[in-house]
C-alpha cells in the first residue's frame, strides 16, 4: 500500500488504472470506515482511502483543532483492509491558495437540520468532495449511511453536475450498546459512551410510534426532545423526513427519523431508517 501526500504524484500513480474506487475519510478510523473500504474493496476496483481533516467543514468554534489525527494507526488498518492507496494530503497541498471557489448546495437540502445547526458545513463538504473526486477521478465512492444528510447532498451534486462516478452507501455500524460508531466517539467518556446509546433508543422509539400508525409527527418529535433532555441531553434536533429529500414527512412515503445531540461535550448524529 502506498501512502502518498502530494497531488501530482497520485495523479501519477494512478495512470491506467481503470476503476477506482474512493472512500473520503478524516481519518482516526473504526469499523464503519472499514466497513465502507470493504465495499470498496469487494466491487473489484483499485482502492484509494482519502484522510484529509478538512479545515473547509468545521466552524471557528468547532473541534479543528482537537480533531483526532492517527494516521499511522490508520495506515496500518487501512493496509490490513487491502486498500492500495491512501491519499493523506496537508492542508497546504489541498489548498494553496484560500479557497475561493466553493460548491454550494442548494438551501432546502443544505440549510436544513446539519446545516442549519453547522452553517456552511456542507459548502465545506461539497468543496473538498469535489476536490477529492478531480483528484482522484474515481468511478466508484463510497459514504455512510450514518451521515445521511451529507450522503443525500453529495448523490444530487453528483447528479446535477453529472459527475461521472457511481455513489455507494454503507450500512451504519453499531458498537454493543447500539453506539453509531464515529470518531467523536473517542471523546466520550466511560459512562457517556454507556449513556450515549440513549440517543438511537430515542430514534428507535419514534420509528415505533410512526410504524404504529401516529402521525402527529411534530409531537412525536417534541416527546423525543423532552424524553432525552429529561436524561441531560442538550438536543439539537429530533427530525422525521422524507427518506427521497429530506422533505416533511408524508404518510406512505418512506421515512427516516433523523437526531442530533449532544452529550457532556460530544455532539453525536444518527438517523433510522423507519
Ligand atoms: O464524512 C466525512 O468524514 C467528511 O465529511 C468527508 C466526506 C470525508 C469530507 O471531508
Amino acid at each position: 500500500m502506498l501512502v502518498i501526500q502530494k497531488i501530482a504524484d497520485l495523479r501519477q500513480a494512478l495512470v491506467g488504472k481503470q476503476a477506482v474506487a474512493l472512500v473520503p475519510t478524516m481519518g482516526n478510523l473504526h469499523d464503519g470506515h472499514l466497513s465502507l473500504v470493504k465495499l470498496a474493496r469487494d466491487s473489484g476496483a483499485f482502492v484509494v482511502t482519502s484522510i484529509f481533516v478538512n479545515p473547509l467543514q468545521f466552524a471557528p468554534q468547532e473541534d479543528l483543532a482537537f480533531y483526532p489525527r492517527t494516521l499511522e494507526v490508520d495506515c496500518a488498518l487501512l493496509a490490513n483492509a487491502g486498500v492500495d492507496i491512501v491519499f493523506a494530503p496537508t492542508v497546504e497541498e489541498m489548498y494553496p491558495d484560500m479557497q475561493g471557489f466553493v460548491v454550494e448546495p442548494p438551501c432546502e437540502l443544505a440549510d436544513i437540520l446539519e446545516g442549519e445547526i453547522r452553517p456552511g458545513f456542507f459548502i465545506g463538504v461539497c468543496t473538498v468532495v469535489v476536490k477529492l473526486f478531480n483528484i482522484v477521478q474515481p468511478s466508484i465512492a463510497v459514504f455512510g449511511r450514518k451521515d445521511y444528510q451529507q450522503q443525500l447532498i453529495i448523490k444530487n451534486m453528483v447528479r446535477q453536475l453529472a459527475l461521472p462516478i457511481e455513489l455507494w452507501t454503507g450500512d451504519t455500524v453499531r458498537d454493543v450498546h447500539g453506539l453509531a460508531l464515529s470518531s467523536r466517539n473517542n471523546y466520550l467518556s466511560e459512562s457517556e459512551r454507556v449513556q450515549s446509546a440513549q440517543l438511537v433508543e430515542c430514534l428507535r422509539a419514534v420509528s415505533d410510534y410512526v410504524r404504529s400508525g401516529r402521525s402527529d409527527w411534530p409531537e412525536i418529535e417534541s416527546e423525543a426532545c423532552d424524553s432525552l433532555r429529561r436524561r441531560g441531553w442538550q438536543v439539537d434536533y429530533i427530525s422525521i423526513r422524507l427518506c427521497e429529500d429530506l422533505g416533511v414527512p408524508r404518510r406512505g412515503e418512506p421515512l427516516l427519523v433523523l437526531g442530533a445531540a449532544r452529550i457532556g461535550a460530544t455532539r453525536l448524529i444518527d438517523n433510522l431508517e423507519i
